[in-house]
């Protein structure tokens, strides 16, 4: 039997006994028996706990590019690795094969060489969804440089923020990106976040709208002319196991983006692992994830679990809803998809529309379907099983974080039963643990506690880009020896996960993670505006959105509230990305606060939520009246 593809329950339950009774012998023989490697680890796993520091397969030699390319070009060369669908249905599809992806990455490689990119370099890419962004992070790892995708709905502000944390030198983004019927300027973005970048020497630019767009002499360069130029030979820079591949930012509760730092080895043996059981994966199939490569999901289940299985992968340029409401359902029955993997944000807007626009299209090529990044709440879930999955084509919900690299509990597709809202079991190799509010940790069945993960897996991140300090503190201070996870959930009677959603200040808006803090700070930078708290409450089709308490700075001029909420939104687009735009907007007099002079914001989020009679005691409140005057007044 091999441990790398389940087919059924028993195997699941036989591998995962296995897997938790020595966990690094289970990934030791993945790892061996599926990917090429220069030279073979010293040892599995160290794991020094007071320092929370964790290695994998160390002594190790390897790239990535290799198993993700190399590797399948004798059996599968002429095989689509990437299948690229543009955000217009009058432009034709590309099919890109492993040969030519092998090319154009040497290619690319090549030209980061000539423009002085060296290993362990930080190169960040802020690209649209077209395989030159695909083909950037490949790139990056065939040379060793490390790749920050900054996500291309991101602000100015933020983008330069990212750029600096991390001191990237070289920037690889285009002249605009497609979305629907707009356009973006994405190189106007980049220029203005560079004017705060001192890091950055050179800009490498993709033609992809063909705007006229300003160019720095000495700093700018269209990248075609410069790929036409390289050679398709580049050999792969021999990596150390623990080499960093890539830092993706996620949002704290507090606190500036935090710079994940994903290794190589670990990272590469545990997306491949995951992608092939959760979405049995066979040759020849067409798998399609619709996430953008800007999250972890692209980069986990776009690219490089994709890739090293050998598998056709589609990049999706557009929107679900252009040029109608039918697109995705298009796109599946176009290219014969038999795997596709979105967002319950996607699903609750899709099923508002007329069923019409699912069935004119053929979906019988579909085989498994899954969910991410969110809870996906009841309602999207039948939705979605029974018109899109037919009830034929497993759910399967998965649970994860950028932080864990890959999938931790999901369903098996045809072993373990999917049920409604629940992501079910841990995958092999992953120990989860629900912890009560004593940290203590819950034993047995219907429980539910905060979510953490016991023995390190191979693609946890190993640190925050140059703050270990607080990587440390917020994954592994809470409780002993286990890594929090920041989520809620619960076990129910047979040992099935359902995630109850975020325990701390995050708040998860169609499907991306906005911390409440940055937001605030934005906010906060208004001169007329003394003080602001923003918290969750539940949304339709973003599942949650954004509600703001604001309390104004008492100058005696009196300023039009419906001025100030656009003013309000314009500092948010500017300085996060329009994604942290507030939904609603509610101007008081003070926020209510504890004696200590915390903002209760447990309570604001109760009224945001409509259960006034779910405040609980306020009278410890310093200023328990303010309650009163906001329900009155709530939005
Ligand atoms: C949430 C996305 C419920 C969760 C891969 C987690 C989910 C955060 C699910 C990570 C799911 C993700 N069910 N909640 N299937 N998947 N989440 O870092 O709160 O963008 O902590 O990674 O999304 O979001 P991130």
């Amino acid at each position: 039997m091999s441990n790398y593809h389940i087919k059924n329950l028993e195997e699941y339950f036989q591998v995962y006994r296995k897997s938790v009774r020595n966990p690094t012998h289970f990934w030791e023989e993945i790892a061996e028996e599926n990917f090429l490697w220069r030279k073979s680890w010293d040892s599995v796993m160290t794991w020094d706990k007071a320092k929370s520091k964790v290695t994998w397969f160390e002594g190790a030699q390897l790239n990535i590019t290799e198993n993700c390319i190399d590797r399948h070009l004798i059996s599968k060369g002429n095989q689509t690795a990437i299948l690229f669908e543009p955000n217009s249905t009058d432009e034709p599809a590309q099919h890109i094969t492993y040969h030519q992806l092998h090319e154009r990455v040497n290619q690319m490689a090549n030209v980061l060489k000539a423009k002085g990119v060296q290993k362990g370099d930080r190169v960040c890419i802020y690209l649209p969804m077209i395989p030159e962004l695909a083909i950037a992070l490949l790139a990056c790892a065939r040379i060793g440089a490390i790749h920050s995708v900054v996500f291309a709905g991101f602000s100015s502000t933020a983008l330069a923020s990212r750029i600096n944390d991390s001191d990237c030198k070289l920037v690889i983004t285009s002249d605009g990106s497609y979305r629907g019927s707009k356009t973006i300027d994405l190189k106007g973005i980049v220029d203005e976040a560079l004017s705060n970048c001192a890091c950055v020497e050179k800009v490498l630019v993709v033609k992809r709208i063909h705007t006229e767009i300003p160019m720095q002499a000495g700093r700018d360069e269209w990248i075609q002319p410069l790929l036409d130029e390289a050679s398709m030979v580049c050999a792969p820079t021999i990596m150390e196991a623990e080499d960093p591949l890539f830092i993706l930012y996620t949002s704290g509760s507090t606190g500036k983006p935090k710079g994940m730092v994903h290794t190589t080895a670990g990272y590469m043996v545990n997306s491949a692992y995951t992608f092939k059981n959760v979405f049995q994966y066979r040759n020849n199939d067409v798998y399609w994830c619709t996430a953008d490569i800007g999250w972890i999901t692209g980069h986990s289940y776009i690219v490089y679990g994709p890739l090293a299985n050998g598998a056709t992968t589609i990049m999706f340029e557009g929107v679900p809803t252009y040029p109608d409401c039918g697109r995705f359902w298009e796109i599946i029955a176009k290219h014969k998809v038999t795997q596709f993997y979105t967002a319950p944000t996607a699903i609750r807007a899709l099923a508002k529309e007329s069923l019409d626009m699912v069935n004119k299209h053929d979906l019988s090529s579909l085989k498994v379907i899954g969910s991410v990044g969110e809870p996906i709440n009841e309602e999207a879930w039948h939705w979605y099983n029974d018109n899109i999955g037919k009830g034929k084509s497993p759910l399967v919900d998965t649970w994860w974080q950028t932080e864990t690299g890959a999938i931790m509990i999901s369903p098996i597709p045809f072993a373990t039963p999917t049920i409604p809202t629940y992501a079910t079991l841990p995958l092999p190799g992953i120990q989860p643990a629900l912890m009560g509010d004593n940290e203590d940790e819950l034993i047995g069945n219907q429980v539910e506690g905060k979510l953490c993960i016991k023995h390190p897996w191979p693609s946890m991140a190993r640190t925050i880009w140059n703050n270990h300090k607080r990587y440390q503190e917020t994954y592994f201070s809470a409780y002993k020896d286990m890594y929090f996870t920041g989520d809620g959930a619960l076990r129910n009677s047979v040992g099935f996960y359902r995630i109850t959603g975020r325990v701390d200040d995050v708040i998860i808006v169609s499907g991306h993670n906005l911390g409440t803090a940055p937001i605030e700070d934005a906010i906060n930078e208004h001169p007329a505006i003394a003080e602001s708290a923003i918290v969750g409450f539940p949304h339709d089709i973003k599942g949650s959105a954004l509600y703001g308490y604001i309390s104004l700075k008492n100058t005696g001029e009196s300023r039009s509230h419906e001025n100030l909420k656009i003013e309000i939104n314009q500092l948010i687009t500017e300085r996060i990305g329009p994604i942290a735009k507030l939904d609603k907007i509610q101007f008081t007099e003070a926020l209510p606060k504890t004696r200590s002079g915390k903002i209760m914001r447990r309570i604001l989020r109760k009224i945001a939520a409509g259960e006034f009679d779910q405040l609980g005691d306020i009278s410890t409140l310093l200023n328990p009246e303010v309650v009163k005057s906001i329900i009155k007044n709530v939005v």
